[in-house]
């Protein structure tokens, strides 16, 4: 079988390139028509894997372990991780010959592997005898070995070192069948790096985009503080921490470092798409950032997954014990904001128990590594894998949990719990048929993101206490009590796939976005605009025009001024008959004939003047809400209204309940700490859990024929 492959790779890049673009297209129509993708079978619903790392452990017990997990019911485990020490001992020496054994092992047990290219753990002899491929910092010291991720991105070196190793793994294992798929490097994040190389890269990427150091002047407004450049040379990485460094060069500058990271990944994946048969994926493990805005930048994933850890002493949750669980739209928002990426995803990492590197590692509630794993698989992903199998004894995460324990046989708590997860998802996978569509959501919405804002707000807030995750959670929270199906997109997304939309804190637009707002309303969309939207230009440059003008027209308003408080003197907006709190960030509107004055301020010299504000235009609308509210409920009153007004239907859910549908089951979790009876649709069939959902309860259904 793995020869024919072989083969039929061999006769298939013969053909010219057309008509082995025009058979690729054929082949994804083909399943993209049956509702599947090449690497996933629908009908499996998502798949279960394990981390392992067999350069960890005696080899005479790696047989035992394989057995152990294929016991479990795990599907596929993952290795070489972090093993390009192991890998290429010696520069250009390679020694593969463990994972070839390892991979024996693990195919005997029927688990398929997924593979990884080492790159976040250079070896110490790159590291000594290419002391440039380290990442540099602001205070001017070098990272060194000893840990991980020391490696710069823009390094030169450290890329041809790099792609020469990944290129022998991809001849190696590229037609081996039992190898499923790639994970490049591990949770690739922007990197702050103030390497030569970088800053070389760094004006590069400058001139590439203003051509003449005249424009540039004007994009970043040298003209202030004598700043000016006279060549592209002079231009050096911001630093952070230097007080009022330039925010329109730190703006050039997160966007450069995001593309340094996302084509560092697609080199990868070309370096690997030249070797491995079609049926591999290549993808990689991204920590949920929103800020940092490299993730969805890299176009040669096949897509894109995220890990998760919920646990670790920041994220209170709901209740005194709370934080056992952790907070309950942390996987809703990362399954929102992952999956229409690529329309498919999948978790890379999830908590198994207690982690070694939170501030208070805290054991999780008894049956919160079950919850996460429905809320993982809710939101339509097709895999799920979790970090580790084996709690290592030695090194930084030896009190780290495993699905076992240190003694490498024992089930951990939260091993149980994945036990309990797969059993069930057995269950699921009898149920599947399709019919789809039969169950589904009540309402669809779109949260417009662009991290662009994020940066920009982060580096002139005007009121120290605002938060944008915060405030765009406001909405989001919002539409996930009300049963919404929401999509988090971007601006390359079609807005016409989605009834409502809304743009929080979208400070930084053109007049193309502008156009396409007004298109897309006049066609019958209705539009959310949040504060702070619409003050800037892509450089971080306010208009020359009135304050806010340049969405008057949509909000149907003058913004007089906008207020900023501190939080022991917070105001307070009125809408109907109830008032919400608010103090991080106010907007004033003088309203035009024909806008509805949704909510007014009350309390200070401007009492009585709008503050929400909604306006008809075409088949739909613009709702402008110009203030964010202390609690979030003003925000949740506003959208309950809009609800109402367009006839949609929602739910009530209480805070820390969720649903979500996918491949036509229903499934609710409960992260309070209060049991919910979850109002099932009639004529439908529980098929876990019960209607009465307990904390960290899990309740699934299908409607009956
Ligand atoms: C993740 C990381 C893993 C492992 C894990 C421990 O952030 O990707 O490699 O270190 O944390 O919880």
């Amino acid at each position: 079988m793995k020869r024919q492959i072989y083969a039929f790779k061999i006769e298939f890049q013969a053909l010219n390139f057309k008509l082995r673009f025009l058979l690729l297209l054929l082949f994804f129509f083909v399943l993209e028509s049956n509702g599947q993708n090449p690497f996933f079978k629908a009908s499996e619903l998502s798949q279960t894997w394990v981390y392992y790392y067999p350069e960890h452990w005696p080899e005479n017990q790696w047989e035992r372990d394989f057995k152990n997990m294929a016991g479990l019911g795990f599907e596929a485990v993952h290795m070489g991780e972090f093993a390009w020490a192991q890998l290429e001992p010696e520069e250009g020496r390679y020694h593969f010959e463990w994972l070839d054994r390892a991979i024996d092992l693990a195919d005997k047990y029927q688990l398929k592997v997924i593979l990884c290219t080492s790159t976040a753990t250079p070896p110490v002899w790159m590291s000594r005898k290419y002391p440039e491929i380290l990442i540099k910092h602001e205070n001017g010291n070098h990272s060194d070995h000893g840990a991980r991720q020391h490696a710069s991105f823009s390094s030169p070196k450290y890329r041809e070192l790099a792609l020469r190793t990944i290129e022998e793994l991809a001849k190696r294992y590229g037609s081996d069948t039992r190898v499923i798929g790639w994970q490049l490097d591990n949770e690739p994040s922007v990197q702050y790096d103030y390497n030569q190389a970088a800053a070389a890269e760094f004006r590069i990427f400058l001139q590439n985009k203003y051509q003449t150091i005249d424009k540039l002047n004007q994009a970043w407004g040298t003209a202030f503080w004598s700043q000016l450049y006279t060549s592209f040379d002079q231009i050096n990485i911001p630093l952070m921490k230097q007080q009022f460094m330039n925010h329109h060069q730190i703006l050039d500058y997160m966007r450069f470092a995001a593309q340094q990271t996302a084509s560092f990944l697609d080199m990868q994946s070309r370096c690997l798409k030249k070797h491995i048969i079609v049926q591999q994926f290549v993808t990689t493990n991204y920590i949920p950032n929103y800020e940092e805005g490299h993730i969805g930048l890299c176009k040669e994933l096949d897509f894109h997954s995220y890990t998760r850890y919920m646990v670790f002493g920041e994220n209170k949750g709901l209740g005194r014990k709370g934080f056992r669980v952790g907070e309950p739209l942390r996987i809703a928002l990362a399954n929102d904001f992952f999956r229409p990426i690529d329309n498919l995803y999948g978790v890379m990492e999830l908590q198994p128990g207690q982690v070694n590197w939170g501030s208070v590692n805290s054991q999780p509630l008894p049956g919160a590594v079950r919850l996460w794993l429905w809320s993982v698989f809710s939101g339509g992903s097709r895999f799920v894998c979790t970090y580790r199998y084996r709690q290592p004894l030695y090194g930084t995460e030896q009190y780290h949990y495993g699905i076992v324990g240190t003694d490498g046989l024992n089930l951990s708590s939260g091993g149980k719990e994945f036990c309990t997860y797969m059993e069930e998802l057995e269950l699921l996978r009898k149920q599947y048929d399709r019919p789809r569509g039969e169950l589904d959501y009540l309402s669809k919405a779109a949260i417009l993101y662009n991290h662009e804002n994020a940066w920009s707000i982060r580096n002139q807030k005007q009121n120290q206490h605002w938060n944008t995750e915060k405030h765009i959670l406001s909405y989001y929270s919002a539409l996930k009590s009300f049963g919404s199906k929401v999509d988090v997109i971007t601006e390359s997304a079609d807005f016409e796939h989605y009834p409502l939309i809304i743009a929080p804190a979208y400070q930084l637009i053109d007049d193309e976005l502008v156009e396409r707002w007004k298109k897309y309303v006049e066609a019958g969309g209705h539009l959310v605009l949040t504060c702070r939207t619409g003050h800037k230009n892509r450089n971080g440059s306010l208009f020359e025009a009135k304050f806010g003008e340049k969405i008057n027209e949509l909000s149907g308003t003058e913004m007089l001024f906008y207020d900023l408080l501190p939080p022991e003197a917070a105001d307070s907006v009125c809408m109907g008959t109830k008032s919400y709190a608010w103090y991080t960030w106010g907007e004033v509107f003088e309203p035009a004939p024909g806008t509805e004055v949704w909510a007014h301020y009350r309390g200070d010299f401007y009492s009585g003047k709008a503050a929400v504000v909604h306006k008809k235009h075409g088949k739909g609308s613009v709702t402008y809400v110009g203030v964010d509210s202390r609690d979030a409920e003003l925000e949740k009153a506003v959208l309950i209204k809009l609800y109402e007004r367009l006839g949609l239907s929602r739910l009530d859910l209480p805070p820390g309940v969720i649903v979500e549908y996918r491949d036509n089951f229903g499934i609710a979790t409960n992260y309070s700490d209060k049991n919910y009876e979850f109002p099932l649709p009639a004529r439908s069939e529980i098929l876990i859990g019960e209607k009465e959902l307990k904390t960290a309860g899990v309740l699934i259904w299908k409607q009956k024929k």
